[in-house]
């Protein structure tokens, strides 16, 4: 079966999307299977018609704002620009994120959901995997056991859908680690040490998310605008 990968981070090296492929290969190994990256690859027209003629298309990509990010979108409009003559084709996706829960990706898989409409072909499965960033801390832990229970079982689901080219409830999941830990951990480990690569504070990283509240307080001034305009109106 001729399978095609498309690792959708923006990452050029050592992204979580890559270690996610990493995993896959073993569970669909014997099949003709081919990767591309988004942002690697300016895609020839060899390769877009060795994309249109796969029968799996599984897209591997980050969650970027509760969304797709740019590099991936604009590939997928490009894609669908080309278009599909055969539309045989199974489309799966592997998301991952930031915060712990891998629920948070149901968006994004509802908008690959609505580009298969577009191009008519069939949407598979969703994987959507929470805390995305601790994966390559548990890559010496095998799939299936400890933090990696979830995942590994996951995968297995996801690679036996896509072996038997058939659809597969969305799974949303998270590794098999406390949520308060992993915030303590990715804080000191991850969050902290890249922001202060970027030149930024701690205290910083709280302000800019405090900036999220002052959208509220637009909104309910709007609200109360409007009704009071609404109120004067009706007297
Ligand atoms: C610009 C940007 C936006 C992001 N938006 C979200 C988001 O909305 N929700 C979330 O849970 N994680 C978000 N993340 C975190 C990424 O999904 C997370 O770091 C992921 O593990 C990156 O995967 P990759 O290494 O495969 O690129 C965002 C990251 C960046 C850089």
């Amino acid at each position: 079966m001729k399978i095609c990968i498309i690792n959708g981070s923006p990452k050029t090296s050592k992204s979580v999307s890559e270690l996610l492929i990493e995993y896959l290969m073993p569970f669909i190994e014997g099949n003709e299977v081919v990767t591309y990256n988004v942002c690697r690859t300016d895609f020839s027209k060899t390769q877009f018609s060795q994309i249109q003629s796969s029968e799996v298309l599984i897209f591997v990509f980050p969650l970027y704002v509760d969304s797709i990010n740019s590099h991936l979108l604009r590939f997928l409009v490009e894609l669908e620009k080309k278009g599909f003559e055969n539309k045989n084709i199974n489309v799966y996706c592997i998301i991952n994120n930031g915060f712990y829960e891998g629920r948070q990706n149901h968006v994004a898989a509802d908008i690959m959901k609505n580009w298969c409409k577009a191009t008519g072909l069939t949407y598979g499965q969703t994987l959507g995997i929470g805390a995305g960033e601790m994966l390559p801390f548990l890559k010496d832990i095998p799939l299936g056991h400890g933090p990696n229970k979830n995942i590994g079982i996951a995968f297995q689901k996801l690679s036996y859908h896509v072996l038997s080219l058939n659809k597969g409830k969305d799974l949303f999941i998270s590794p098999n680690w406390p949520r308060f830990l992993w915030k303590i951990q990715a804080s000191l480990y991850v969050w902290y040490p890249r922001a202060k690569k970027n030149g930024l504070k701690r205290k910083e990283l709280k302000d800019k998310a405090n900036l999220s509240t002052a959208v509220p307080n637009t909104a309910n001034k709007a609200i109360k605008w409007k009704s009071s305009k609404k109120s004067k109106n009706s007297n």
